[in-house]
């Protein structure tokens, strides 16, 4: 009967991603429930598992129409009990996969695939919110080129199409997602994951989501593009969601790639919602790179609240450092605004009366929210002239020794010492009084007193 928070911003990760319409999951792994720590953690702060191995193939299928549910039984009846989102994870990979499947020929493959399919989604039907269909079918590197596994090798492109049919047939009301990982900006293998998915849209092949698994470390970055990619695919008309996040490093480098992840999230509204694959830093599946929001002792990292702050929420300051104030914002909004929106209440915005004749615009600076190392602002750009602008520039001054550690619905640039950012494709045109928002996260300490910030209309 918890009655507390009602009138605060929300102070757990699943209620703050609750109160922006998202989930906020974390995957699972049935042994460990029974650790008290564990599985407290779990029901505190999450809203949605997925079960890290005991529904792949492995472990559901060992051998031939052979079916064990126990451990991913658990799972759920775990998850239904706390009123939790269920991921399915995952159908048909080509890892984990029990070696009687590569054995068999074309034609007796599809069947195994088929009933595999179906025995699973019937076993969990009405009980998982997504599924990822298929994992992991196409190459790295530049080729776009399907990866080899018993699936391609012997049922060639259409067994992917052929799954989701499959899908769809066992469980309507599942969504079904194509999930994969260094799909995360845009590059050619995720170029080719869009190509397919925007095929299966045009052709009507049923697939509801796309999974951006989300592992990233200092050799794959959070792309720059991370959101603008995860636009282009919500664009075509699937639902978007982070589905294994884990970012190795540590403090607030660590907590900056999360606070961007989970700002990107925010920026689109196809994102449904973001999982973290693992609770605490000791069961991951890369443990030696601390790639989780809680410690081996279930402690609160920086990331942990880098998190929660760009989910609107507050509370639970873990890390000493120096908040400003921050995290409030009202509670509630925060994510939306910045998508192109016309929105902010933003400062100053000097302008006003009459405008300046011609072409002419302010840029004004609005911190988001903050964290020990970091904060997020909002910068509201206005056509303060008499003319419509097709281009706008705006300049500042980043305090010395910080970086801007991501930049949205703009271009970022430097000139005169300065940084500078250009109007994106989408967002040049201003009529005269009308303005737009562009965003950034900087690595730093959220400023007292915004910096000035200039703005000439080109
Ligand atoms: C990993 C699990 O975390 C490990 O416990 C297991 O040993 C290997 O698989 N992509 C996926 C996940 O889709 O299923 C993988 O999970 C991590 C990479």
């Amino acid at each position: 009967m918890s009655m507390a928070g009602s009138a605060h911003a929300a102070s757990t990760l699943g209620t703050a991603a609750a109160a922006q319409g998202r989930y906020f999951g974390t995957a699972v792994a049935a042994g460990h429930l029974s650790e008290s720590a564990y599985a407290s953690t779990l029901d505190t702060e999450f809203n949605a598992v997925t079960p890290e191995n005991e529904m792949k193939w492995d472990a559901t299928e060992p051998s031939r129409n052979s079916f064990s549910f126990a451990s991913a039984d658990q799972i759920v009846s775990h998850a239904q009990s706390q009123n939790m989102k269920i991921r399915g994870h995952t159908l048909v990979w080509y890892s984990q996969l029990p070696s009687w499947v590569g054995g068999l020929a074309a034609t007796d493959l599809q069947t195994a695939m088929d009933n595999h399919i179906t025995q699973l989604m019937t076993h969990y039907k009405g009980k998982i919110y997504a599924w990822d269909v298929v994992n992991e079918a196409f190459q790295d590197g530049g080729s776009g080129a399907r990866r080899s596994s018993p699936f391609q090798d012997k049922l060639g492109d259409g067994y992917i199409e052929h799954a989701f049919r499959t899908a769809r047939a066992a469980d309507p009301n599942a969504k079904l997602c194509y999930n994969d990982y260094n799909i995360d900006g845009v590059n050619a293998k995720s170029t080719a994951v869009y190509t397919m998915v925007k095929d299966f849209k045009a052709r009507g092949v049923p697939i509801d989501c796309v999974g951006f698994q989300g592992h990233f470390n200092s050799a794959s970055p959070v792309p720059s593009d991370y959101q603008a990619n995860l636009q282009r695919f919500a664009d075509l008309g699937v639902d978007v969601q982070i589905t294994e996040l884990d970012v190795a490093g540590s403090g607030t480098a660590q907590a900056n790639s999360y606070a961007t992840v989970v700002r990107s999230c925010l920026a689109v509204s196809r994102c449904t919602g973001i999982t973290v694959w693992g609770i605490t830093d000791k069961y991951s599946w890369r443990s030696s790179d601390t790639p989780l929001l809680f410690d081996g002792n279930y402690a609160k990292k920086p990331a942990y609240d880098a998190v929660l702050s760009a989910l609107g929420g507050s509370g639970g300051t873990t890390s000493g450092g120096t908040t400003n104030g921050g995290t409030t914002n009202g509670g509630t909004t925060n994510g939306g605004t910045t998508n192109g929106g016309t929105t902010n209440g933003g400062t100053t915005d000097g302008g006003s009366s009459g405008g300046t004749s011609g072409a002419a615009c302010s840029a004004s600076f609005g911190v988001v929210s903050s964290w020990a190392g970091g904060y997020q602002v909002t910068v509201t750009v206005k056509d303060t002239g008499t003319a419509a602008l097709s281009a706008w520039t705006a300049a500042w001054t980043e305090p010395q020794g910080e970086t801007i550690a991501n930049l949205w619905n703009a271009v970022q640039g430097s000139a005169g010492g300065q940084t500078t950012a250009h109007n994106a494709a989408y967002n040049g045109t201003l009529a005269p009084g009308a303005s737009t928002t562009f965003g950034f996260v900087a690595n730093g300490t959220a400023p007292q007193t915004p910096p000035a910030m200039t703005c000439q209309p080109s």
